[in-house]
């Protein structure tokens, strides 16, 4: 299946499913084809590049609402023959119908176990709360944000002395093997989203 990521930054989930879909032995059924940053110079691009894979920078700032900026992404995944879509660190929440036109064929990874987290300050939530294990999320996408049928997760300890950083770096590994995992099941086909929003296996 043909594969389009989308990032804002730094790109090591990215660079965990070039990783992933580049090797033979691990049968995830999927190459990347694009790679959509809506930030310019960010490392993600540079990772892309690296690896052959065609790359396009749009910037949200550039449009005047959501809907637009999404249209211009949905062209380009489009012209690229996309079929399912990784967001992998995307900054940017989706506007309704481009999260409808997509619904089964785009996955997030969100780096707390959810339901627990959501948002964007998930680290600094999990360490106020005082939990002493938190962990990542791979999720379809739904128009309610960090909401999705979850596809897989991993538990990661939370260690005394953690900062936001340190935590975050350790959530990051489980995420890189978490995300090829999720996308291996959904481009295989072992996994569906069904109407009702329900993951559904294959055998
Ligand atoms: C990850 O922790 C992801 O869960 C979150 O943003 C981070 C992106 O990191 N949404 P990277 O760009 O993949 O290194």
């Amino acid at each position: 299946r043909r594969v389009g990521v989308l990032i804002s930054g730094s790109g090591t989930n990215l660079q965990a499913l070039i990783d992933a879909t580049q090797d033979r032995t691990q049968h995830i059924g999927a190459e990347i084809v694009l790679v959509i940053s809506n930030k310019p110079d960010v490392e993600g691009l540079r990772r892309a590049q690296k690896a052959g894979i065609k790359t396009k920078v749009i910037k949200h700032v550039d449009f005047p609402n959501r809907e637009t900026f999404d249209q211009a992404m949905d062209a380009e995944l489009e012209a690229a023959g996309v079929e399912i879509i990784c967001l992998a660190g995307f900054m940017r929440i989706l506007s309704e119908p481009f999260v409808k036109k997509w619904r089964g064929a785009i996955i997030n990874v969100h780096p707390a176990l959810l339901p627990s987290f959501k948002g964007a300050h998930a680290h600094k939530d999990a360490l106020a709360a005082g939990v002493r294990v938190t962990g990542c999320t791979v999720h379809f996408v739904e128009v309610d944000i960090d909401s999705g049928a979850i596809i897989e997760q991993e538990v990661v300890p939370v260690l005394h002395n953690d900062t936001v950083e340190i935590l975050q770096e350790r959530v990051k590994v489980a995420e890189h093997r978490a995300f090829p995992r999720a996308l291996r099941r959904l481009a295989t086909g072992e996994i569906r989203l069904n109407e009702n929003g329900i993951l559904e296996w294959n055998h």
